[in-house]
């Protein structure tokens, strides 16, 4: 392809860089009625009160947005496979789902795109969350066990396999907020114990998949948030900021870096020394900065809370809670964070919640403007995930919040391109032509940033 006049000459972006968009399950295939985020939905837990019902119709039609993945000139897309439907009852297997997924795979390959397999993004079968979910002592074997039938089905068309999507979220969000299921508040121990079984597990499946696939490409999803001290002079701010980036940040990822058990169980003795090394890349999801405060009349909250200054540049806010204020620069951070890892970096997920693209475009061209420095700089970046493809269901949000690069109405199935459809399309193909992505301007609409409740 040919230059447009005035790009500038850069080739930052080395040719096999893998430019995508990411998905997962539960939020893009609609009909899966067998998982915790089913049930959680029927108790009426969906803060907007919405329902996923269809999703995105992927379970029938994935291919049209593949073509629609296509059109953006994508060379990768991030799924993930469903365990419920796989293994809809402990020990049963569903080979129909796992052809449904074959399918798909070579779906993606056909169009030159190139899959990245995640094997659980938030969702537990029924009939593992009956047992406790990622407390019950036998959950690594399990897991073990179901990324053995997955590999086994899928290795000849995917070798990028991700294991857990964001242990940390899955953890905070489950047992210490109770904003997701199983909806638990301030328990620290759980938060604790979970996280132990969920490393013992990503470990396990790491070292199963390795065995059938030597040259399989294994690592899982960090989510990375930029903490800041609400108060800079407020020394019990400055304590709290430094404490989340640690505990949120760093827990799992200590772990597979040195082997070190998770937060506190590592000061009573334990230790976790299989779990160390057992990563051939490390996955980054980054959205956002927030301050981080105590604050005395927020006891729901363990006396914190998250906030984010007005004028800062924001997405769309959460029903309850603002999302974070959009900080493309802290992508950098983020990486530079996990450096002692020494191993290549993907970032698995990176997007805004915007639902009339304000500011998104400017997103996207700052974060590929962010890549580009680190990979001058000699970082080994190998790839970009924007989330997401379409409009999809946002967990506790329902369909209130809005990451598409493409409009959805899931009522009737339209799809509408957003004009960031196009702007990472120009950045990727730009990349390609090694131009420099576009200036980024300050987004220009920086109205209803929804200051953050108290
Ligand atoms: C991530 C999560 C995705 C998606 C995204 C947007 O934490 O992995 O499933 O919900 O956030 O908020």
């Amino acid at each position: 392809m040919d230059k447009e006049p005035g790009e500038k000459s850069n080739h930052a972006f080395p040719a096999q860089f893998a430019w995508g968009v990411a998905t997962s399950s539960h939020q893009v295939e609609g009909g899966n009625l067998n998982n915790q985020w089913a049930a959680w939905e029927q108790q009426g837990r969906i803060k907007s009160g919405d329902a996923v019902g269809l999703a995105c119709d992927w379970w029938r039609h994935a291919e049209l947005d593949f073509d629609l993945a296509q059109q953006l000139g994508v060379n990768a897309l991030r799924l993930s496979v469903e365990w419920s439907r796989i293994e809809p009852a402990e020990g049963q297997w569903n080979a129909d789902a796992l052809n449904r997924y074959r399918q798909m795979l070579l779906a993606l390959q056909e169009r030159g795109m190139r899959p990245f397999v995640t094997l659980h993004h938030f969702t537990n079968p029924l009939w593992l969350e009956a047992k406790g979910g990622w407390l019950a002592p036998d959950a690594p074997q399990l897991f073990e066990r179901y990324s053995q039938r997955v590999v086994s089905a899928l290795g000849d068309l995917c070798t990028d396999w991700t294991t857990f999507n964001e242990p940390n979220v899955y953890v905070s969000l489950g047992y210490f907020l109770g904003e997701f299921p199983p909806g638990r508040r301030g328990r620290f121990m759980q938060v604790a114990r979970v996280t132990r079984n969920l490393l013992l597990s990503h470990a396990a499946a790491y070292r199963k998949i390795h065995e059938l696939q030597p040259d399989a490409n294994v690592g899982w999803a960090q989510h990375y948030a930029v903490f800041k001290p609400q108060r800079k002079k407020f020394g019990p701010d400055r304590w709290l900021a430094r404490f989340v980036n640690r505990r949120f940040n760093h827990n799992f990822a200590d772990s597979i870096l040195d082997g070190r058990a998770p937060f506190p169980l590592n000061k009573f003795g334990d230790s976790l020394p299989e779990v160390k090394g057992t990563c051939d890349y490390v996955g980054i999801n980054y959205y956002s900065r927030l301050r981080a405060g105590f604050n005395w009349r927020s006891p729901k909250t363990a006396f914190f809370q998250l906030t984010v200054p007005p004028h800062k540049p924001q997405g769309d806010s959460g029903i309850e809670v603002p999302y974070g204020e959009a900080y493309p620069k802290g992508l950098r951070k983020a990486v530079k964070s996990f450096k002692a890892f020494e191993k290549p970096i993907y970032i698995l997920e990176n997007g805004v919640p915007d639902r009339d693209d304000r500011i998104r475009p400017w997103v996207i061209q700052s974060s590929a403007q962010q890549m580009q420095r680190m990979l001058r700089d000699g970082v080994d970046l190998r790839g970009y995930f924007h989330w997401s493809l379409t409009d999809n269901f946002e967990w506790n949000e329902g369909w209130h919040l809005r990451f598409g690069l493409i409009e959805l109405d899931p009522a009737t199935q339209e799809r509408k391109a957003r004009p960031s459809a196009q702007v990472y399309a120009d950045v990727i193909r730009k990349s390609r032509n090694g131009a420099s992505p576009s200036s980024s301007r300050r987004p220009l609409n920086e109205r209803a940033h929804t200051p953050a409740r108290e």
